[in-house]
Formats: C-alpha cells, structure tokens, sequence
C-alpha cells in the first residue's frame, strides 16, 4: 500500500516502480536520483533553467501568490504596509518577522542613522569614477569595496556581526547611492542630516544645494517611502537568488550585496525602470502606440515594465504606485509621459498578444515616471531599486545563513559538448 503524500513514478526504461515523499507540495529532486536505467546510471536529475518549477529554499519572509496577485511580508499584506508604516518600520518586520514596537522603531531609526556616514575613502574610491560612469556601476562597487573596510564581517556565523553589517549596509547605501549622484553631476557630497528620516536624509543628500537645512518635500518623503516599501523585498528574484548563491560560499555580506545588486542591474529585472521611461519618451505621444505595440507583437522587442515570471495578474505593487501618481503630479504637474504610459496599458490590456500571456504592468511600469517627476535622473532609477532591496536581500542573507538545509549551490549540468578524444598536438592542429 502507497503512503497517501506520495508521488509513485514508472521508469518505462526498466519497468521499475519508484515511491517518492511529496512535502510542503514538492518532492525533494535527489530523490529521483535513485532511478537508474543501469548500474552505471548516474541516476535521473530534473531539468529546469531559470529555475521555473524549482524551490531553492524554504522562506518565512515574503508570500507570493501569482496567480492572485497576492504580496504578504511576515504574513502581512503589502497594501497595509504601504498605506500605515515607514520604511523602516517593514525594514525591520521583513529583517526580525514582527512589526517594532515603538520603543524597538525608535532604537532601531536611531541605530540605523548612526551608520549613515562612509569613510572618506570610499568617497574617494567614488570621485574616482569617469563623471558620466552609471551610478548603478558605482553602486555595486562601491558596495564590494566596503568588504576591505568591514574585515570582521566574514564573521558570518556571528549573530551580533551580522546584525552590525546588517544595520551598516542598510544605512550606507542610500550614501554611496546619493554621492554617486552627486558625482555624476559635479556637485560636492551632501552629508547625512540625522534629524531626518531615512527617505528624507537620502533626499537631502541627493537635492541639497545652498541651503543650511534641506526640507524635503512631504509629498515626496511620502511618495519616496511607498515605493522604498514596495521594493522592500520580493522572495527567489534572480537579484535575492544571487544573494544567496554567492552567501551560501559565505562570502562577506558586502560582497554578496554587490553581487545581488549586479544582477538586479539588468533591463529584465531592476533596469527595467529606466528601460520603461526611454521607452516611453521613444513612442512619445500617444498617436504612436499602435505602431509601437505591433513590433512587440511581432517579437521585435518588449513592452518594458509589462509581465513577470511568477505574476499571472496584476502587479499589487504596480497598483499601489499608480495611486502615488495624483499627490506627486499636483506639485510637480502632469507628465506628457503618463498620458502615454496609460494609454499604452489600456490598449495592451485589450490584446490578445497580453491577454494570452497573462502579461500586465509589473512594479516597474509606474515607478520611473514618478521618480522622473521627483526629478531624479533616470540613470539613478535602478539604484532607487537597489537602496530597499537591500533590506530583502540582507534578510534572506540571514535566513540562508541560519538554514541547516542549505548547503553550497551547485546544480548539475546535462553534458552536451564532444564525447572523448586524442589530443592533437599544436603543429597537426588546423
Ligand atoms: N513584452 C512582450 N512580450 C513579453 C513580455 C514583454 N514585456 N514579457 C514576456 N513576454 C512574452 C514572451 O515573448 C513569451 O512569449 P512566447 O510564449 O510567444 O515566446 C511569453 O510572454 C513568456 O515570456 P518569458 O520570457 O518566458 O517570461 P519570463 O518569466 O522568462 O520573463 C520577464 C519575465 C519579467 C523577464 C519578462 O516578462 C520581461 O522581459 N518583461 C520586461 C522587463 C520587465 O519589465 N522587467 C521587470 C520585472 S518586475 C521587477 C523585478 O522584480 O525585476
């Protein structure tokens, strides 16, 4: 008789049955290796690039549900995050699983902004960089460079260590980010201002021009801060999944980060917000959508901003940012670009190339065009990206690091090069 939480397996090859456990809805893929078709078998391996069907982990952090557009931290909903708390307030329940008490918020804001100063090398190591190079190159890093400064944290099995490298990196990066800025445009380095929150120092240090005190704009602090949390954390994306490759080595903390924020570099992950608003300024208005979506129907190119692996519905976040828009525009003015951004959706939302493909607008559609009102520069926006998500990736940093299933990652690979043969020594050769 089979154990009901079971999955029974035929191998035709050989006629042999095989019974293997089901837990949690998955079966654990090293137990397939036990079917062989011979001795010499190596045993069957699943197949899967891009990890499409595979689980890496077990995560208490973040509850994703594609199918029903559902985004949960520690059990609580992304809509009631984003409408009642403060960065860092979901910075701290994503890190510790509970919402902070006052007494822990306040520690915890005050613990946060003793760390928001770098060494003055690393901005040094920053006005180093070519004064077009792009911030988010600088970011990763400088990021990697605070590893040489921070030696102790390859203590990674050391709670406390983790927890200060935790709180330097969540300080330090909205620095490096803003001085790269900064940089870039030939301006001296705004320093932390500690009577500020974190979204309104990280303005401060971005925007700060002659005046003694900056006041940042509270539509914009408020506006800032839905999307830092919007970013917070997002479960296995292929930014958090290189975070716990390169940690799972337990390589420092820095070291990983700048990894996890290389690979959220791209146009397919967290460049996508740039991507949305260059392309958007390319269709221009909105005469030119038609044209423009029959190339992406043909395969000449992406709708940016528009489908996701796990999502098959609307991006709650993209929700949420699009409700941001009426405040920001009523200080900043409308943007042409949103008339376009709208219109573009509406119509893709009606077609049967996206209706098929369940693609709709992902977390990035939106978030570019507000940052453009807020006027930062679009090379910043995928940096914009990486300041919250370092929350998420140091989260599941800890997590793996404190998981006795992990190991270090090492999948397999299927062999498809040239069988064995003879050397050919340089002379016969050609
Ligand atoms: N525009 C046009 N077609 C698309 C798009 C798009 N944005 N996304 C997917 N498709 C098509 C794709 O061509 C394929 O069609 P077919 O079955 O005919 O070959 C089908 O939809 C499935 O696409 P896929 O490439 O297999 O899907 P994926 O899960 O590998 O890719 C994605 C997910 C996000 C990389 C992709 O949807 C994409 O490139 N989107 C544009 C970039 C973007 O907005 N990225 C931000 C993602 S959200 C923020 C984050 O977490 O990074």
């Amino acid at each position: 008789m089979t154990a009901q939480n079971s999955l029974t397996i035929t191998d035709n090859r050989t006629g042999r049955t095989y019974e293997i456990p089901i837990e949690m809805g998955t079966i654990d893929a090293s137990h397939l290796r036990q079917i062989r078709a011979s001795d010499d078998d190596f045993g069957l391996m699943s197949y899967d690039p891009a990890f499409k069907n595979t689980a890496s982990c077990r995560s208490a952090i973040t509850e994703l549900n594609g199918e029903r557009g559902i985004l949960r931290h520690r059990g609580y909903a992304i809509e009631a995050l984003a409408e009642n708390c403060s960065f860092l307030e979901v910075a701290y329940l994503v890190l510790n699983g509970e919402l902070p008490t006052q007494s822990e918020l306040d520690q915890w804001v005050t613990d946060v902004a003793n760390h928001t100063l770098i060494h003055k090398n690393v901005a040094r190591h920053i006005e180093g960089f070519q004064h077009d190079a792009h911030p988010m190159g600088i970011f990763v890093s400088s990021v990697a460079a605070l590893s040489t400064f921070y030696p102790d944290a390859k203590n990674v099995f050391d709670a406390e260590c983790r927890k200060l490298q935790i709180l330097r990196l969540i300080a330090k990066t909205p620095t490096i980010a803003a001085f790269a800025h900064r940089h870039s445009q030939g301006m001296t380095f705004a320093y932390p201002d500690n009577d500020l929150a974190y979204v309104g120092n990280f303005l401060n240090m971005m925007f700060k021009m002659t005046e003694l005190k900056y006041k940042p704009n509270p539509v914009f602090e408020r506006a800032l801060n839905v999307l830092f949390i919007c970013h917070a954390d997002h479960e296995q994306n292929c930014s958090t999944t290189s975070m716990r490759v390169i940690a799972s080595s337990q390589a420092d903390p820095y070291c990983a980060l700048s990894g996890a924020a290389a690979a959220l570099y791209g146009p397919l992950h967290g460049g996508a917000n740039e991507a949305v608003v260059r392309m958007l300024q390319e269709i221009g208005t909105v005469d030119n959508i038609p044209s423009f979506l029959a190339s992406v129907k043909r395969g000449e190119r992406r709708l940016m901003g528009f489908g996701h692996r796990v999502y098959r519905a609307y991006d709650p976040r993209a929700k949420i940012i699009k409700r941001c828009f009426d405040e920001v525009f009523t200080v900043t003015g409308r943007s042409p670009l949103l008339d376009v951004a709208v219109e573009l959706e509406r119509i893709a939302l009606q077609e049967d190339y996206f209706i098929s493909r369940q693609l709709y607008p992902n977390v990035d559609f939106y978030s570019g065009l507000i940052y453009k009102a807020m006027n930062f520069p679009m090379t910043i926006f995928p940096v914009l990206f990486a300041i919250p998500r370092t929350v998420g990736w140091l989260a599941h940093w800890q997590e793996l690091l404190l998981d006795k299933e992990q190991k270090i990652s090492r999948p397999r690979q299927v062999y498809v090069g040239v069988g064995p043969r003879p050397f050919v020594p340089r002379s016969e050769r050609g």
